[in-house]
């Protein structure tokens, strides 16, 4: 079986070594548009191969799809990533023609692959690859929720002093400072979070997941990678393995959650078909509307996409 993940960047190359060291493919093609990057961090990583125990193949390539023929599943991680002082939203001038042309190239040669989307501004990002592959919505999904859950999660261990595995979390709605931390679908095994943590000290984790992006952009000067990436894996091995996991994932609603024709965040099963179910959980007045002003800010941001007028 073979995973391709497009852009050899700081999260692309990331996301290949963590499948690659999952050993649950036999190759992983990296491609990307700057000469020689893909194949020469393809070529380091197959050579911690005999040190970190795996043996899945790495191989890069330059532009050259007839590498990704028939891939499982392809993640898309080319564009700009944040500098200090940026939005997400502020990346789609480029990456939308990025999107376009890598989808385009990767439908090519593997006309059957589930295709997970990082490139930024991620939810209509998602949108463009769907409009560009013409393919199933459950075969064209983005990463955030993963990565957005796991900073909450990540945050609230700390506090608590607990190991961050006993934290489950559920977070809905856009890649950006509207998402949606939902404490009422928080536990630590089992047990509900609001019992074990005061309300000011939970309102400053969901505030601070919510800037979670921005807090690294600051520090690093360039968005984060290792999380990102890992999360972008864990979609991967959820694909190839049939695992139907349950994750929040940047999914096409068509009525879910009372929202049309957008890509947003929602709880969803992952397995060998992509997205198998999308998942309705109850949510009360106030999460409602929290959702609902995510969705507007996504669908502003998609009337920027319509503007570009590339789907003419
Ligand atoms: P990076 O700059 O390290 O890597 C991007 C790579 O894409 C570069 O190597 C570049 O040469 C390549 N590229 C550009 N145009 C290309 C094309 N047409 N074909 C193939 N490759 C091309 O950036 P990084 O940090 O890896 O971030 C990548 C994207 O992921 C950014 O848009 C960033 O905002 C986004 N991101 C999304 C996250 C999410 O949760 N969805 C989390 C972190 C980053
Ligand atoms: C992140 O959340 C910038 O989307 C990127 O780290």
């Amino acid at each position: 079986m073979k995973v391709t993940v497009v852009g050899a960047g700081n999260v692309g190359a990331t996301c290949a070594q963590a499948v690659a060291e999952k050993g649950i493919v036999k190759e992983v093609v990296l491609v990307d548009i700057k000469d020689g990057l893909a194949e020469g961090k393809s070529l380091d990583l197959w050579q911690t191969a005999p040190i970190n125990y795996y043996d899945t193949r790495l191989i890069g390539s330059t532009n050259d799809y007839s590498k990704t023929a028939d891939s499982e599943v392809v993640v898309i991680t080319s564009g700009v990533p944040r500098k200090p002082g940026m939005s997400r939203d502020d990346l789609i001038s480029i990456n939308a023609g990025i999107v376009k042309s890598v989808t385009e190239n990767v439908i090519k040669y593997s006309p059957n692959a589930k295709i997970i989307i990082v490139s930024n501004p991620l939810d209509v990002m998602t949108y463009c690859a769907y409009l560009t592959a013409k393919k199933s919505k459950n075969e064209v999904f983005g990463m955030a929720g993963i990565l957005d859950t796991a900073r909450y999660r990540a945050f609230l261990a700390e506090e608590l002093d607990v190991n961050p595995k006993d934290i489950q979390a559920l977070l809905m709605g856009g890649h950006g400072d509207t998402m949606v931390p939902l404490p009422r679908y928080t536990t630590v095994s089992g047990i509900p979070v609001t019992e074990l943590i005061d309300a000011d000290k939970l309102d400053a984790i969901i505030d601070r997941t919510k800037k979670g992006g921005g807090e690294l952009v600051n520090l690093m000067g360039t968005s984060a990678w290792y999380a990102p990436g890992s999360a972008a894996a864990q979609m991967v091995e959820a694909i190839v393995l049939d695992q139907k996991r349950i994750f929040p994932c940047c999914a096409y609603l068509e009525g879910e959650y009372g929202l049309n024709d957008i890509y947003i965040g929602v709880p969803v099963k992952l397995g060998k078909n992509g997205i198998e179910q999308i998942i309705e959980v109850n949510l009360n007045d106030d999460e409602k509307a929290l959702l609902e002003g995510s969705a507007k800010s996504v669908k502003d941001v998609m009337t920027v996409l319509d503007n570009m007028n590339l789907f003419e």
